[in-house]
């Protein structure tokens, strides 16, 4: 089953799912998207997966580039999405083409601690276990419906870096986990499948 990545970051995640899928998982990474030069294009390039720099072309505003990214995600024909540490929020034209079938990792038990600096904010709000939660992404900022979640233990001597790292090494496996349970069964949602075209 063919999916797209979009990353931005370290790529961690990314290499857990490429990992994946170079052993026996039942998807296989078409694509790569990137919105900035990161680790995560280099593991694309390592890996020989095409990656797609979204930031290429000129796009006078917002909308052009949603609508841009929408066509060369789907060029790739992916049945998923999956953000992983994709700093970018997904417009209108994207989410109407891949909405129900972007899945993003965010390293918090949402609804506590949503956006750009979860770890942070757990950190700082002092609690004594966060974690990290898999869910379809909506129109909204990590407000999709969940559909997995793992609790990490935070330590006192735990700085946001420290923190950060042993709840990727526990979103990888459950991100891959997530997506290969996905490409195989779909998503069952409160009992109802959700609406995957
Ligand atoms: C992950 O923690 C993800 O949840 C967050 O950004 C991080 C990406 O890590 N959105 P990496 O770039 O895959 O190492």
């Amino acid at each position: 089953v063919p999916i797209v990545v979009m990353a931005s970051g370290a790529g961690s995640l990314l290499a857990a799912l490429i990992g994946r899928a170079e052993g026996q998982a039942p998807y296989r990474i078409v694509g790569i998207v990137v919105d900035r030069q990161c680790p995560a294009a280099d593991i694309a390039h390592r890996h020989d997966i095409p990656l797609v720099d979204c930031r290429v072309g000129d796009h006078p505003d917002r909308a052009a580039w949603d609508t841009a990214l929408t066509e060369q995600v789907a060029a790739f024909e992916p049945d998923w999405v999956v953000t992983a540490g994709f700093m970018k929020i997904l417009g209108p034209d994207f989410l109407s083409r891949f909405g129900g079938r972007i899945v993003n990792s965010h390293p918090a038990l949402l609804p506590s601690f949503p956006g750009a600096h979860g770890v942070a904010d757990a950190l700082a709000h002092g609690v004594k276990v966060t974690g990290t939660t898999v869910h379809l992404v909506d129109a909204g900022v990590d407000t999709g419906p969940i559909l997995a979640q793992e609790p990490v233990a935070v330590r006192p001597d735990d700085t946001e870096d420290t923190l950060h790292e042993r709840i990727k090494s526990v979103e990888r496996e459950l991100l891959a986990d997530v997506v290969t349970n996905l490409v195989t069964k779909g998503v069952v949602i409160d009992g109802r499948k959700a609406d995957i075209p």
